[in-house]
């Protein structure tokens, strides 16, 4: 069947008869090549001004990201193994493999460095339940990959205002069931004897790596800003050079105060941050 042209999107419906009978089709249903049971439809989108549209077929559509980029990594039996554990105890439906691609790179950057891993915000731990598969991080001993969490969710008294405006308590509903998702994090993670799962309140849990002089890697989750930069605020100056802080809400719409609170910690501590198009943003530690 040939291509669409690039200010078109071509849509396929499907009318297979359990008899094979062919449905009839209007004369101008689409390219003649179709197959019989196939009405084809094609929507033009010309732009103005000449640009493309993304359009099909999409190799990624979920998590806030579309688009027609090869997404040739999902198929990499060591990435399907990391995200399978990453999602162990995870929620249905969760789809958020290209969050994973891009942790797991950063991990693998971090790996060539001195120092511990970090993540403020574990929940489940799909994030850092990949990076230590992916890094097989029993080996890396005696690097620890420090966890902490309330797991009691979002402390009502560190969000703003605005904060609960755009809704950042309605997040706290997921993270109800705080001793049962500890029970299976501490579960999870007892398979590596070099992980450190703290549960208790960012900023004041971060005492229990007080000792830990060197991070290369810290993963920041929390969904709320002034936890956040309380976080960000006691680990770097513990970050090593070329150690890379991965911002996990940087994008979404619902992290507006985070993104800012950011920007703002970026411009004093001069450092621009890369915001990724999965929502995540970077910031390397120069
Ligand atoms: C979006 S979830 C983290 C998801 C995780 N990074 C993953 O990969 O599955 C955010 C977590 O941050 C935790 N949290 C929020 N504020 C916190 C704080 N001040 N101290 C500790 N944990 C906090 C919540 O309990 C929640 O489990």
């Amino acid at each position: 069947m040939s291509a669409p042209p690039p200010d078109t999107l071509r849509i396929n419906l499907q009318f297979p008869l359990a008899d094979g009978r062919t449905l009839v089709r209007p004369a101008h249903g689409g390219s003649r090549t179709a197959p019989p049971e196939t009405l084809q439809i094609d929507f033009k989108f010309p732009t103005a001004d000449g640009r493309t549209l993304v359009q099909g077929p999409l190799t990624y559509n979920q998590d806030g990201l579309a688009t027609q980029h090869n997404a040739e990594f999902m198929r990499d039996p060591r990435f399907v193994e990391a995200y399978r554990v990453g999602m162990e105890n995870g929620y249905p439906g969760t789809r958020i493999e290209w969050r994973v691609h891009v942790a797991l790179w950063c991990a693998s950057q971090a790996v060539l460095l001195q120092g511990d891993f970090v993540e403020c915000g574990v929940n489940t731990g799909i994030l850092s339940g990949a990076v230590m598969t992916w890094l097989d991080f029993a080996r890396l001993a005696p690097r620890r990959f420090f966890l902490f969490d309330t797991w009691a969710g979002i402390p009502v008294e560190q969000m703003s205002a605005e904060e609960k405006r755009l809704g950042v308590p309605d997040m706290n509903v997921k993270y109800q069931n705080g001793d049962v998702l500890y029970a299976g994090v501490q579960q999870k993670f007892a398979r590596w004897p070099n992980a450190v799962v703290v549960r208790g309140r960012v900023p004041e849990a971060l005492e229990a790596m007080r000792e830990s002089q060197h991070v290369a890697y810290a993963s920041i989750d929390l969904n709320v800003a002034e936890a956040e930069m309380a976080a960000a605020d006691f680990l770097w100056p513990r970050m090593v050079s070329g150690g890379l802080m991965l911002l996990d809400d940087y994008g979404w719409a619902s992290h507006i105060n985070q993104k800012h609170a950011w920007d703002d910690w970026a411009a004093r501590h001069g450092v621009m941050i890369l915001a990724l198009p999965t929502g995540q943003a970077l910031i390397r530690k120069p």
